[in-house]
């Protein structure tokens, strides 16, 4: 049971640090091509070789390097552009631990899409994104190098999912807790 009530109307300094509207569309654009990734991940893996499977690879590899484009952009930006402060009384190790989830989160954006890349050329299949622009092959090809990098991919977006869902289960535990309510507000609302 609560032992304390929390003032909802209390005025926090951080309730009003907002982040940047480019870094929220770009937040929330990965946010739904990557849970979407994932999933169609999960889905094509054990689908029979058909043209539905051979479309459904393609539209994974595109929506991947996409995923991998926007995590570049994103980390050029955020390196011009320092997020809002965390809020200044959640304890020291919660700040420590939502940095390295951070960190680690773009960590695994880079290394699942390139794992993904890499298999996709030891195995022979070159991407041409979006049917249009071929990418080059940085792997060369070798059937058993493509299997290890398949089982890497998969660990990897394993790890990713793993690392995504402790990152949300944390803003929702903020959101509903015992932390101001402009907390995870600041995530949506593009006031500065
Ligand atoms: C953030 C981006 C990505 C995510 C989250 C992701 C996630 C996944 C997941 C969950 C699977 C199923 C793994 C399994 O259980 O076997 C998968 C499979 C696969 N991914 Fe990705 N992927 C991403 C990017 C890419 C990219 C960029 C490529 C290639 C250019 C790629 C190529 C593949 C292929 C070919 C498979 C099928 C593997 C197999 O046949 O076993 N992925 N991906």
């Amino acid at each position: 049971m609560r032992e304390f009530a929390v003032d909802r109307t209390h005025d926090h300094a951080d309730d009003r640090a907002h982040y940047t509207a480019t870094a929220i569309v770009l937040h929330w654009t990965m946010a739904v091509l990557i849970l979407g990734t994932l999933c169609l991940g999960w889905y094509m893996a054990d689908l029979p070789l058909t043209p539905t499977r051979v479309r459904l690879f393609n539209y994974h590899k595109w929506v991947g390097i996409t995923i991998l484009s926007l995590t570049a952009a994103r980390l050029w930006w955020r390196l011009f552009h320092k997020p809002p402060p965390l809020p200044d009384d959640l304890p020291p190790w919660q700040q420590r631990a939502a940095r390295a989830v951070h960190w680690l989160l773009y960590f695994f954006f880079f290394a699942v899409p390139l794992a993904g890349w890499a298999f996709t050329s030891a195995a022979g299949f070159p991407v041409v994104y979006l049917g249009l622009i071929p990418l080059p092959d940085w792997v060369p090809v070798d059937k058993l190098l493509a299997e290890q990098l398949a089982t890497l991919h998969a660990w990897f977006a394993y790890a990713l999912a793993a690392v995504a869902a402790l990152h949300i289960a944390a803003a929702v535990k903020h959101a509903v807790d015992e932390r101001p309510a402009g907390y995870l507000r600041r995530m949506f609302s593009f006031r500065p």
